[in-house]
This record gives C-alpha cells, structure tokens and sequence, in this order.
C-alpha cells in the first residue's frame, strides 16, 4: 500500500513534519497538538500528568510556551525538577510525539506583555484567592480574581524528540538538540 504520509520517509522531512503540526496546535483549537499533555515529577518521585494548551511554538529555537497558574503544583514540582515530558497523539497523522524539554519559569515583567494582551475571560485562571488544588467544602466554594502575580509562563527547551508514525509501515525516529535535529531512526 501507498504510504499516504510521505512526509514519515526521510528524517529531515520527517522533522520538518512535527513543527508543522506543532505550529498548527498553537493556531488551530482544533488540532491535535492544541492539547498536549506535559508529564513533570513530583517531590516524592511520582510522575504527574495534566493537559494544557500550547500556546506557542518556535523551531528555530525549539521552545514551545505554555501558561500556568504560578501557585499550581506543576509549577512548585518544576521548581524543583525543571524537567518535563510532553505527550501528543495526532490521530489524522497516525503519529506520536515524545518530547524531553528543560523548563524555564517566567513571571512578573518578563511576562507583563503577554498578560496585557490576554482577553479578560482568560485571566480568571490565574489568581492568587485560589490556588488550584485546595480542598474546599463544596465544588463551587471558590472564587477566582484575576492577578498578574499568579500568572506563569513556562518555556519548555526541547531537548529530545522521539516520534512514532504508525501508517503501513511503522518507522520511529529521535531528533535530538545535542545532534541538531538531524535525527536517527529507532526500530519502533
Ligand atoms: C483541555 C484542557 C486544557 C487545559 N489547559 C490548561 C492550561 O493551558 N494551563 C494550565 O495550567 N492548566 C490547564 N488545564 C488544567 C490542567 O490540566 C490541570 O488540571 C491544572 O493545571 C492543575 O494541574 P497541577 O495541579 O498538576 O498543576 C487544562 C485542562 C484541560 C482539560
């Protein structure tokens, strides 16, 4: 059978490939990597996984940017680890991306412009009257204020990319910073 993603064939085309529906995720709600789920490790040890929304992408830099609540666990275990790993499944590609990033924590005037453009329904979830996690008596027992200060951007560095492309041939490659980007096949 024809493969119909030519694009799994060679490395660089292949590398070329994840950006663009890394990219798309930033621009398209409905794209697969809109939600990307980013795996960090608690203090005991204990991996924690959580969905989040990508909010930006770069490949010339490879960084990808998420937002968080700055009082959110993830951002106390990053304090500690700053070591995170991202998970995507896109369906319409057959292909899974594995990416290893280092973590960088930004706030306060480092990330004033980004907060100046969100829309005012986007700052609620970011507040310091309520940290997420809390326990409280009841499911709405919460109010939310918006605070610049409680607003985090993490900058993930990526540093490795393992994909999988599942189409009639199966192939599995890793891109790595450290081998700018030019990538090895992995038997899947
Ligand atoms: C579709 C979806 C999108 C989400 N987007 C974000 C996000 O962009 N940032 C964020 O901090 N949490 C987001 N969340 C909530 C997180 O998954 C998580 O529940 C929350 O951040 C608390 O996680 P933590 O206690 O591990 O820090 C999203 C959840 C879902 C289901």
């Amino acid at each position: 059978m024809d493969n119909p993603h030519p694009w799994a064939e060679t490395l660089p085309l292949l590398y070329e490939h994840l950006w663009a529906r890394l990219i798309r995720g930033v621009h398209d709600r409905h794209a697969p990597a809109r939600h990307p789920v980013l795996a960090t490790v608690s203090a005991q040890g204990v991996p924690q996984a959580r969905t989040l929304v990508l909010r930006g992408a770069d490949k010339p830099t490879a960084t990808l940017t998420f937002y968080t609540d700055l009082h959110s666990a993830k951002v106390e275990e990053l304090r500690t680890s700053p070591l995170a790993a991202l998970h995507i499944w896109d369906a319409s590609a057959h292909l899974q991306m594995r990416i290893d990033a280092s973590v960088t924590l930004m706030t306060g005037d480092d990330v004033s412009d980004i907060w100046q453009r969100l829309p005012e329904h986007s700052r609620l979830a970011y507040s310091s009257n309520a940290a997420p996690g809390t326990p409280i008596a009841d499911s709405l027992a919460y109010s939310k204020t918006p605070d610049q200060a409680a607003f985090a951007v993490l900058r993930l560095d990526i540093q490795a990319i393992d994909a999988l492309h599942l189409g009639p041939d199966h192939r599995r490659a890793r891109f790595t910073r450290a081998d700018e980007w030019a990538g090895q096949w992995l038997v899947p």
